[in-house]
C-alpha cells in the first residue's frame, strides 16, 4: 500500500535544513510500490521530485507537486568469487552504512568514499567522488524503473554515461527513471589501494603507516572530511556548492603568471581543472556570514546555513560569489547542487 500525505515539511529531509513544503508527499520502499504509484491520480496530476538523502539539492520554494522519497532497503551479495564481490543495495540505503558494510567484510573500493552523505540511490546519479575515487570505479550497474510504464531496466556501466558529477540520469534520462537499486564490484582481496591524493598521504605518514589497508584509507578520509567539511546534522550544508572548472590550458598559463602558487588538477592535454574553493577564498567569501547563512570558514566551497536561512538567501550568496569569481578570474562557476 501506498500512502501519500498532503503539506509536508521538508525541513528535516534536506541537510540545508531549508523550512519548505512539499504539496505531496511519499516513501517509496519496493519496486512494486513504485509501479503502483504510477496508477495512483496524485502522480498524474503532479509534477514529481525523487528525494534520496537530501544532501545535494537547495529548496528555493514549497514544492507544488509530489515528492517521492526513495526508501527501498537492502544490503546483499549477489555473487561472489575468488577475487571479487557483487554487492547489491536499495537505493533508499545510506551511502556511508554501505561502506561500513563493504569495510566490515574486508571489500575494497568505496573506503576513500567514506562518509560522504546521502543515499545509496543518488550516488550514481551524481557519480559521486572524493579523493580519487569515483563511483563510475566501482559501479557494475544500475537498476532503474521507468516513470512512465514501471518497466524494469538494467543499466551496466557504460549505460550510465559517467562523468565529473554528472551520469545520464541527470542529462537525457534526467526525471525518467526512478533508481531502485544499485550493484558495485568491489574486491576481496588485493585492493587497489588509491592514496596518490595529498592529505591521505599526509595523515598516513603522520600516522607511520607504511603499508594501508581499506580500513586506514577510510579512517584517513573520515579524519580529512571531519576536518574541512561541516556535519550537515550539526551545521546545514550540501558539500560543495559549485563543481571545480575547467578551463584552457592557455588560461591556466595566464591565471598561473598572475597567482603562481594557484592549485590545479590536469584533465587532458587541453584542459585543467582549477579547485572553486580556491578561486572562492581569493575572492575573498571564505568564512564570511551574512545573518543566518555564509561561506564555510574551513572550506569555501561549501555554503552554510546557520540555522533558519532560507533557500533564497543562500541562492543569493551562491549568485553573489559567482559573478566576484567571474569578475576577479573570468571563470564562470556552475552549481552542483541542485536548485529546485
Ligand atoms: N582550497 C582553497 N581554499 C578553500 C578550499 C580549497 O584554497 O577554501 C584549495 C585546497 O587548498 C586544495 C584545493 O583547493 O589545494 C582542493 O581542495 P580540496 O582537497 O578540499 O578539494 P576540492 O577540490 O575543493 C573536491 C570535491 C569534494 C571532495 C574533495 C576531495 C568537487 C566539487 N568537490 O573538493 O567533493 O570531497 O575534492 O576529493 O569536486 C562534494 O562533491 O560535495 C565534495 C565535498
Amino acid at each position: 500500500m501506498i500512502r501519500i500525505e498532503e503539506n509536508v515539511s521538508l525541513k528535516g529531509l534536506n541537510t540545508f535544513g531549508v523550512d519548505v513544503t512539499a504539496a505531496y508527499f511519499t516513501e517509496i520502499h519496493t519496486e512494486v510500490q513504485f509501479q503502483e504509484l504510477l496508477l495512483h491520480p496524485i502522480y498524474h496530476g503532479s509534477r514529481h521530485l525523487i528525494l534520496g538523502g537530501g544532501s545535494n539539492i537547495l529548496f528555493t520554494k514549497h514544492f507544488d507537486g509530489l515528492v517521492i522519497k526513495a526508501g527501498v532497503s537492502g544490503i546483499s551479495t549477489t555473487k561472489e568469487y575468488d577475487h571479487h564481490v557483487f554487492v547489491k543495495a536499495g537505493s533508499g540505503d545510506n551511502w556511508h552504512q554501505l561502506v561500513l558494510h563493504c569495510l566490515q567484510h574486508g571489500w575494497g573500493g568505496v573506503e576513500n568514499l567514506s562518509l560522504i552523505p546521502g543515499t545509496v540511490g543518488a550516488a550514481p546519479m551524481q557519480n559521486i567522488g572524493a579523493y580519487g575515487v569515483e563511483i563510475k570505479d566501482v559501479i557494475e550497474n544500475v537498476t532503474g524503473l521507468d516513470m512512465i510504464t514501471g518497466d524494469i531496466r538494467v543499466f551496466n556501466n557504460a549505460d550510465c554515461l559517467f562523468n565529473y558529477r554528472e551520469s545520464v540520469f541527470k542529462q537525457e534520462l534526467k526525471e525518467k527513471y526512478f533508481i531502485s537499486s544499485i550493484t558495485l564490484r568491489l574486491t576481496k582481496g588485493k585492493h587497489q589501494l588509491n592514496v596518490q591524493y595529498g592529505a591521505i598521504q599526509d595523515v598516513l605518514r603522520h600516522q607511520h603507516i607504511d603499508h594501508p589497508t581499506i580500513i586506514d584509507v577510510s579512517k584517513a578520509v573520515i579524519s580529512i572530511r571531519q576536518s574541512k567539511l561541516p556535519d550537515p546534522t550539526v551545521i546545514g550544508n550540501a558539500g560543495s556548492f559549485f563543481k571545480n572548472p575547467a578551463i584552457s590550458e592557455e588560461a591556466f598559463t595566464l591565471l598561473k603568471k598572475g597567482y603562481p602558487t594557484i592549485p590545479f588538477y590536469p584533465v587532458d592535454n587541453q584542459n585543467v581543472k582549477v579547485p572553486a574553493g580556491w578561486l572562492i577564498e581569493q575572492s575573498g567569501w571564505k568564512g564570511k556570514k551574512i545573518g543566518r547563512i555564509g561561506v564555510h570558514p574551513h572550506q569555501a566551497l561549501v555554503l552554510v546555513n546557520y540555522g533558519g536561512g532560507s533557500g533564497d538567501e543562500i541562492l543569493e550568496l551562491a549568485m553573489k560569489i559567482q559573478s566576484s569569481v567571474k569578475d576577479k578570474f573570468g571563470i564562470a562557476l556552475t552549481t552542483e547542487v541542485n536548485v529546485v
